[in-house]
């Protein structure tokens, strides 16, 4: 018998987005599973999940169980080496989970935010689980709204201008490229404020997201040699208040061309 996991996308904090696929398949799960790497906001994050079972399961009893995610080790064999280690101590958790939570014919859902296949490692942790001989396992995915998504759709702005490409990327890649190179970039998982070097050409615009969705949700845009600092001052209030924060940001060059399209 096989035992089936969903991997359920749940938005990026707005309990609204949350799809009707998302509801359908929470009804379905025998048992969650509640991962949480230890430190920012995890309890907010797993109230949240808490929330919407509340909300949705309806009377149908179920299972929970819990295990705590390892933080990466930012030493370890460089940066590489250092998140494949992670990556291999994650899975071998959901592994465990696997073997001792869950009965033959069983389903377990996993409530993952934004969407599954988004800067997420769970996707991966299962196709290696699979790849690594476990064939009493399938899992399906279910997508959930992303927070880039629900960033643009705030700001009330297309994703992409007309015939123009999108990037998806991290601070950290924001951090080693070419300033000039980015034209059109979403910007995610930065905790040093990358977008500050691409100052003082003025020519890029930011639109910037804090907790977009979610009860202290802050949005801030335009020039970015304009509000660059405004932007910093909201992240380190974020910060002071609660201790953590969860933002994006799309980085776009004006040019020539776009002010036709626009
Ligand atoms: C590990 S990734 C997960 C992304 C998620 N799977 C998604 O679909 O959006 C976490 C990063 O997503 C972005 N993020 C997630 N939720 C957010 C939110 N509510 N507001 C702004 N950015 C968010 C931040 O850049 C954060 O560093």
């Amino acid at each position: 018998m096989m035992k089936t996991i969903l991997l359920i996308g749940i938005g990026p904090g707005d309990p609204d987005a949350l799809t009707l696929a998302a509801i359908k398949a929470i009804s379905r799960a025998d048992v969650f599973f509640f991962l949480e790497k230890e430190g920012e906001g995890k309890d907010q994050l797993i109230r949240f999940r808490q929330q919407i079972l509340q909300t949705h399961r309806g009377d149908r009893p179920y299972r929970t169980a819990s295990a705590a995610l390892p933080q990466r080790d930012r030493d370890a064999n460089g940066y590489v080496g250092a998140v494949q280690e992670w990556h291999r101590r994650r899975t071998e958790i959901i592994g465990t989970l696997i073997d001792t939570e869950m009965s033959d014919g069983e389903t377990a859902g996993l409530l993952i935010w934004g969407d599954p296949a988004l800067y997420d490692g769970t996707i991966q942790h299962l196709r290696d689980l699979i790849e690594s001989g476990r064939n009493d396992l399938c899992f399906e995915v279910i997508p959930g709204i992303t927070s880039v998504q629900m960033l643009v759709a705030r700001h009330k702005i297309p994703l992409n201008r007309i015939g123009e490409s999108i990037t998806i990327t991290t601070g950290r890649q924001i951090e080693q490229a070419d300033p000039a190179s980015i034209t059109n970039a979403v910007v995610m998982l930065d905790s040093r404020s990358a977008f500050r070097r691409l100052e003082g050409s003025g020519e890029v615009d930011i639109y910037w997201g804090g907790d977009v969705g979610g009860p202290d949700e802050r949005l801030i845009s335009g020039p970015l040699d304009a509000v660059a600092d405004q932007i910093d001052a909201a992240i380190a209030l974020q910060r002071a208040r609660k201790g953590w924060i969860m933002d994006n940001y799309l980085l776009r060059r004006r040019t020539v061309s776009s002010e036709t399209d626009r």
